[in-house]
């Protein structure tokens, strides 16, 4: 629990009257008189499923990635918050939902989202399910229906007058009342069609409103009544006719998803003839329900799959005709590092264990980076190796490369993403290592550890593949090196400024010595000295000025102090352009001596000591370590700079 969730203001006969209150404004009941009259004014309430789902979908607004250039993609807010990387099949998915919006023949098949394990399929089936039941708690997503069924109140008007009413109020109606509603207009409502009563319904899976799902169990004892609703022994003895819709309870899956989405958990590990009462449901929107005509029935299908027993499916010439019906989208793995840290970072988040241990910077990055590089495929260009692809597939700007070459890269795979390790595999390995005892902190090198230790146990790791991923975990930590080389060094140049300032006014000292041709004197001891060629050209060497051109260069450098004079300036180090390149490059160069010397040593001297616990603090200070981390960052580099 988080501190700051103790409000104290909280009071709890307040909050739940204004959530009454809240739920009573949902509440909307009426004749069908009445509801005619809203959905003559607003032809949107009795859109369709599809149609609903792709407004939902649009009206959390999106982005455009890259507009523009060739490989623009739309990033659709509505996913944006929970899935990360897969911008992709997420924009492919939504384009079936435009189409299918528009009444097109799309809307008549099932979306199959097929992938690997763990890269995000249920996540986004679920966020549809939980969107959906939000949106129609607005107004825009308001759903209407008959008491007692979820389905469209439209439906209670003869075909005689469809036509008209289609012309006249812009009302596109599909489907016939069901049998119970048909029984109570005839028994309840005298034939009325007007009196019916209508009210608005909220989706809620829980409730079985609107959101059905279903998924397969065990194939001798799954029963197909589980979708279409079974006869009602409770009722059956006293009416007798199986016929007679008292009899019957329409609450199978399919039935509770009308007018909403129905999420089918791995749709191809089913028994064939579930899949055909779907085909006929998407094909036809029709379900067949005991022993009566079939029933009207308007919902999005959604499913999932992984992809062998996707090839296992298309390889069966008696599934063609299913295949048919089906919309398949690929969903790959994200193959962008910053995206994969993300995703840890949300998954890391959920975790209540996990409040209290710190994560070292960069550890998440380098798990990622080891993630990424199992899902890429062996890049063919001679001069691309695996790590540089992953950094160019990240947006980095890799020298002599372009967003053509990247292009090109992705152009050459053939299955890139849909295999290699998953978001779940690192999080549970990385929650492994952190909930040991004791452990108060973990860094890159330890999750690599633990991601590595796991191969062993792994069942779905062939012997092959774990060469090839003891290899990345080389690759990953080598990266690693180079940023942990970095980091150190960043660190030590915390007074940078000063550093700069010093050797700057040092060279200014014996650059106007040496061009008046004076000698320089010490301003402690008062000793008259030659200017220092040594220090000047250590300087000057570091943007290549040559001999030759020393002289120019510090005659170009008095005048422009001369110049700031005259305005009344002072000349700072980065006054000029150059020589300020060259001081930062100086100063780096030294430093990477007094680094090495500082992290490396064994017994290090009041004076290093210092240095090492000034660099400690500015690494907690301002970069995100804890004392651990940052100590053990400081001995990695060491042992690295001193090999
Ligand atoms: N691209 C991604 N962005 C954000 N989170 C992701 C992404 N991919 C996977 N995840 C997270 O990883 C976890 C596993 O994903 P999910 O269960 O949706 O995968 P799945 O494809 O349904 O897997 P399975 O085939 O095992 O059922 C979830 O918590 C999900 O949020
Ligand atoms: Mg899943
Ligand atoms: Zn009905
Ligand atoms: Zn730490």
């Amino acid at each position: 629990m988080q501190q700051q969730d103790g409000n104290h203001n909280f009071n709890i006969s307040e909050r739940l009257e204004s959530l009454r209150r809240d739920r009573e404004a949902l509440q909307w009941e009426g004749s069908f008189r009445d509801y005619f009259e809203l959905v003559s004014q607003n032809p949107r309430l009795a859109q369709l499923s599809h149609a609903r789902v792709n407004d939902m979908v649009h009206h959390a607004g999106l982005e455009k990635l890259n507009e523009g250039a060739r490989d623009e993609i739309t990033r659709y807010n509505f996913f944006a918050s929970e899935l990360y990387g897969i911008e992709e099949p997420i924009a492919r998915i939504v384009e079936y939902f435009k189409s299918a919006a528009q009444r097109l023949e799309v809307r008549k098949r099932i979306l199959l989202l097929m992938g690997p394990v763990g890269g995000g399929k249920s996540t986004i089936v679920t966020l549809l399910k939980r969107g959906l039941e939000e949106w129609s708690r607005t107004e825009q997503g308001a759903v209407f229906a008959i008491k007692d069924c979820h389905e469209e109140p439209l439906h209670l008007i003869p075909h005689e007058l469809r036509a008209e009413i289609e012309k006249h109020y812009g009302l596109y109606i599909e489907g016939d009342l069901c049998p119970q509603c048909r029984y109570a207009l005839e028994h309840t409502y005298g034939g009325r069609h007007e009196d019916v009563k209508v009210h608005r319904i909220l989706f809620s899976e829980k409730e079985r409103v609107g959101i059905g799902t279903f998924a397969p169990s065990d194939p001798k004892s799954q029963d197909i009544t589980e979708l279409t609703g079974s006869i009602d022994l409770s009722t059956i003895g006293e009416i007798g006719a199986e016929s007679d819709p008292r009899a019957y309870r329409f609450d199978g899956e399919l039935n509770i998803a009308n007018r909403g989405v129905m999420e089918f958990v791995e749709m191809l590990k089913v028994d064939e003839k579930f899949l055909y009462s779907l085909l006929t449901l998407s094909q036809e929107q029709n379900i067949k329900t005991g022993r009566f005509a079939m029933i009207y029935a308007d919902e999005v299908i959604l499913s999932h799959t992984n992809e062998n027993e996707y090839v296992s499916f298309a390889g069966n010439r008696k599934s063609e005709a299913l295949q048919d019906r089906i919309i398949l989208v690929r969903v790959p793995y994200n193959l962008r590092v910053s995206q994969e840290e993300k995703i840890y970072s949300k998954l890391l988040h959920q975790s209540e264990a996990l409040r209290n241990v710190h994560i070292a910077p960069n550890t998440l990055r380098v798990a990622a980076m080891f993630a990424v590089m199992t899902r890429l495929e062996e890049p063919k260009r001679a001069n691309v190796d695996i790590a540089k692809k992953m950094r160019l597939y990240d947006g980095e700007d890799v020298e002599g490369y372009k967003s053509k070459d990247v292009r090109e890269l992705k152009d050459e795979t053939i299955r890139e993403g849909m295999d290699g390790i998953s978001p779940r595999y690192i999080i549970n390995r990385l929650s492994g290592a952190l909930v040991r005892d004791g452990v108060t902190c973990i860094n890159p090198i330890d999750a690599l550890r633990a991601i590595k230790d796991g191969f062993e146990q792994h069942t779905g790791i062939s012997s092959e593949q774990r060469d090839r991923y003891l290899n990345l975990i080389s690759m990953a930590r080598k990266e690693y090196d180079e940023l942990a080389k970095t980091e150190v060094q960043r660190a030590f140049v915390y007074s940078f400024e000063d550093m700069a300032r010093t050797m700057c006014n040092n060279y200014l000292d014996n650059v106007e010595s040496y061009c008046n041709k004076e000698r320089i004197k010490d301003p402690i001891t008062e000793e008259e000295m030659d200017p220092d060629e040594g220090l000047m050209r250590s300087i000057e060497e570091q943007i290549g000025i040559s001999d030759n051109a020393k002289n120019t260069f510090r005659q170009e450098i008095l005048i422009r102090i001369s110049s700031y004079a005259r305005k009344g300036k002072a000349f700072e180090y980065n006054s000029h352009e150059r020589l300020k390149e060259a001081i930062e490059k100086k100063i780096f160069a030294d430093l990477k001596d007094v680094v090495k010397i500082t992290t490396s040593v064994k017994t290090p001297d009041p004076d290093q000591l210092r240095r090492i616990n000034e660099v400690v603090d500015r690494l907690v200070k301002d970069h995100g370590y804890c004392p651990v981390c940052a100590n053990e960052l400081l001995t990695y580099v060491g042992t690295l700079l001193s090999r």
